[in-house]
């Protein structure tokens, strides 16, 4: 009989300050890192599908409670078709093994973004997926699918506008939190910190709304390269800032 559970080791992150709750990753440089090594592009995607699943491991074994990774925008359709078939096969093979591969890790699975422009087989996967997984209480992996946050806040303001039309809400009652409710997000925490590898220095339409207070963590690594050090790496930087959402330091 196992008499001590076997501590994960700390690396260095310090255990008396608080960790991100939610992490949220910008999936970015699959494409180079494949062009680097003379490999197609999907070659690329696949490795970046790697990293994702063991960052997840990780992050559940020291207990975020939710990791936002962004895999698809609205403005990835721009890309030749050749690709974008490529990432959705890669996804549904995601999503078909996803309880397989997070067997006994007790994660739960979420998805935002329009999935209603996904294909038929794609939007039933993430429904099984979504639904088998919902008891569980580990980490929150959330899958943003055709996300973009212009489409999301402009969605919000439309159904808001319908429902204070048909007398369901008073528009007088708009506020942060009623139209917190109307996003994707209305039932995640917002993002503490935001990583972006692949030295790119930009948001790409990912949590516009969510990420006001967040901090970032940006890297030239390439996301297939991205490893359990980088994470760790950003959540100590992440401990030693300063967050004062307009107050004043503490
Ligand atoms: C990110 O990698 C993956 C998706 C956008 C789905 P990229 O494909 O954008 O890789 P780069 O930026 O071209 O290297
Ligand atoms: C952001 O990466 C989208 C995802 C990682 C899914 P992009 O490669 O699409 O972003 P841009 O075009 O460089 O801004
Ligand atoms: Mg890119």
């Amino acid at each position: 009989m196992q008499l001590f559970k076997r501590k994960p080791k700390n690396h260095g992150v310090d255990a008396d300050r608080k960790l991100p709750v939610h992490i949220a990753v910008i999936m970015d440089g699959n494409g180079r890192w494949a062009a680097r090594r003379g490999l197609p592009r999907k070659a690329g995607h696949r490795e970046g599908a790697n990293t994702l699943k063991r960052l997840v491991k990780e992050c559940n074994a020291i207990g975020i409670k939710y990791l936002t990774a962004y895999a698809f925008s609205t403005e990835n359709w721009n890309r030749p078709r050749e690709e974008v078939d490529a990432l959705m096969d890669l996804l549904l093979e995601f999503l078909r093994n996803a309880e397989k591969e997070l067997a006994g890790t007790n994660i739960r699975i979420l998805v935002i973004g329009d999935t209603g422009r996904l294909s038929d087989e794609i939007q039933k996967e993430i429904e099984r997926v979504v639904v088998n997984t919902s008891v569980n209480t580990g980490l929150n992996l959330v899958i943003a699918l055709n996300y973009g946050s212009r489409c999301e806040i402009v969605s919000a303001a439309a159904r808001i506008a319908r429902d204070a039309r048909d007398g369901r809400i008073d528009p007088e009652k708009v506020d942060e939190r009623l139209f917190s409710s109307y996003l994707y997000t209305r039932e995640i925490p917002d993002p503490d910190l935001v990583i972006r590898p692949s030295g790119e220095y930009r948001l790409s339409n990912f949590l516009l709304w969510q990420s006001s207070y967040s901090e970032f963590w940006f890297s030239d690594v390439l996301w297939p390269d991205f490893t359990k050090e980088h994470l760790y790496q950003a959540i100590r930087d992440f401990q030693n800032r300063n967050r004062r959402f307009g107050g004043l330091q503490r």
